[in-house]
């Protein structure tokens, strides 16, 4: 069942108009698919709620969603246009959720995991994810090879997050505390002043 949901997801999101720029069904599957489920395991070992904060057409929270049945997954995304498309997949992975918002604007530490992929530069969705995360509980990070790894430490070190060693191709950040007064910064402030 979860595959073949998974399978239909991903030839709307290619069909769909705005949600990627991948044509080709063979790299949409590799992208949007098959990256999302290499984080399944750093994921299903965290307790809690998870959010994919800006899920765009849904990844990485569809298919960890479909592939972890008993967890709440909330898709958090900015653009209306996106949460309409995002919708769509809730009557058929009933523990999927859609929220329309931005994260900087969403109620504090309400989840376990936080995950995103392609939200922003990794200093920026650490600072946007973290404060979204219970004291114990972990931000993962798809990130590039290029990431600076130090910029995101330094970051994560001002949210109350500590870096922990993880696979190649993504950061993970420990909330070892409560979020710290003044975050989370005014919506656009952590993109155009980056913490470090
Ligand atoms: C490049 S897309 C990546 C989408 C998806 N995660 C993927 O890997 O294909 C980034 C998405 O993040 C959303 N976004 C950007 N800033 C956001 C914010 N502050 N809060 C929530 N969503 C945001 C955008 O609307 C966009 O859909």
């Amino acid at each position: 069942m979860a595959a073949d949901v998974l399978e239909r997801w991903l030839s709307a999101v290619v069909a769909t108009p705005g949600l990627t720029s991948l044509r080709d069904p063979e790299a949409a599957r590799r992208v949007l698919l098959e990256d999302a489920l290499l984080g399944l395991d750093l994921v299903g070992r965290e307790q809690g709620p998870i959010v994919d904060v800006g899920s765009g057409g849904g990844t990485p929270g569809i298919p960890l969603a479909a592939s972890l049945p008993g967890r709440e997954v909330t898709l958090l995304e900015a653009e209306r246009r996106k949460c309409d498309f995002l919708e769509r997949w809730t009557t058929e992975i009933p523990n999927v959720r859609v929220v329309w918002g931005r994260a900087e604007e969403q109620p504090l530490e309400a989840f376990g995991v936080a995950v995103a992929k392609a939200l922003a530069e990794p200093p920026v969705a650490a600072e946007w994810c973290l404060p979204l995360v219970r004291e114990g509980g972990a931000v993962v990070l798809w990130v590039g090879p290029s990431v600076d790894r130090a910029r995101v430490a330094a970051v994560a070190g001002r949210l109350a997050g500590a870096v922990e060693a993880c696979p190649a191709g993504f950061a993970v950040l420990r909330k070892v505390g409560p979020t710290p007064a003044g975050f989370p910064r005014r919506p656009g402030v952590a993109r155009k002043r980056p913490l470090a």
